[in-house]
């Protein structure tokens, strides 16, 4: 697990850190309770909800009228992949109350969002340079029951890796808006986004650098190929960006979706133009 071990400004390592340091550290507890907070409830609720998912299907529905007879074909990244095109899916049974358990599983498994909701659920460890500001008795790190779970994390990136092939094949699908016309739309930017954005953040995972590193623990170069030493560090150095990459593909999966169920409810317009017309 790679830990940033820099002492944060105004924090050495030997010292209570100050007043400063402690409202930075204040603050990144308090966003991050507050966006997975909101990301939880948002995500319940939309898995329950079983609607506006799918933008063709509700035009289809009739829940909204397209003036030029164009339908943008965005999917919600809550319902994908599809499951519910095959036949024999009951059309009681939200998808999405299966498929968000593996991205949900991975996020949460991950390095970079253990480290930010144990410090701020439990406001410890505050990193591996600075003194610790709550002493705790009977740490046992990840050795325990649940904790030891989270190691499930390199087997969740299996499952993601397929969600990530699913995005992309979306994102073509985001340029068609029917009836033989293809152009581009606020949506199929935002599908754009969210889909570059997931896979940087899956391919700066730390399990995903294992894996195409050659899957060995030792740092050596003669442990690997070339090939895979040469993929091993380019893989590092979008590591470098984990963080930046799971907070901004969290908050662009949360659009999406709210953007998809926005137009497939009928309360906004797609706003696109059109290319190709045949
Ligand atoms: Fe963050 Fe794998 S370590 S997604």
């Amino acid at each position: 697990m790679a830990i940033n071990t820099a002492p944060r400004p105004g924090a050495p390592s030997d010292t209570i850190p100050s007043v400063k340091w402690q409202s930075a550290w204040n603050f990144e507890r308090i966003h991050a309770l507050l966006i997975f907070g909101l990301f939880i409830l948002y995500g319940t609720f939309r898995a329950f909800e079983n609607n506006y998912y799918d933008i063709p299907r509700m035009f289809e529905a009739g829940n909204f009228l397209s003036a030029d007879g164009t339908v943008p074909h965005l999917l919600s990244p809550y319902y994908s992949p599809p499951l519910h095109h095959l036949s024999f899916w009951p059309a009681f049974l939200s998808p999405s109350l299966l498929l968000l358990a593996f991205p949900g599983s991975f996020r949460f498994s991950c390095y970079f969002c253990r480290r930010t909701y144990y410090r701020a659920v439990f406001g410890t460890p505050p990193s591996c340079a600075a003194k610790e500001v709550m002493k705790r008795s009977n740490y046992t790190g990840e050795r325990e029951f649940p904790f030891y779970l989270q190691n499930l994390h390199r087997y969740t990136l299996y499952f993601i890796m397929v969600f990530v092939f699913f995005h992309w094949l979306h994102l073509i699908e985001a340029f068609n808006f029917g009836g033989g016309k293809y152009g581009v739309g606020v949506g199929t930017l935002i599908c754009a986004v969210d889909t570059v954005l997931l896979s940087l953040y899956v391919g700066s995972c730390h399990s995903f650098r294992h894996l195409v590193g050659g899957i060995t623990n030792k740092f050596s170069a003669s442990t690997r190929t070339m090939f895979e030493a040469k993929v091993w560090k380019r893989v590092s150095k979008l590591n470098e960006r984990h963080g930046t990459f799971f907070w901004t593909s969290l908050y662009s999966v949360g659009l999406y979706d709210f953007y998809v169920r926005s137009v497939a409810s009928g309360a906004i317009r797609d706003l696109h133009v059109i290319l190709i017309s045949r």
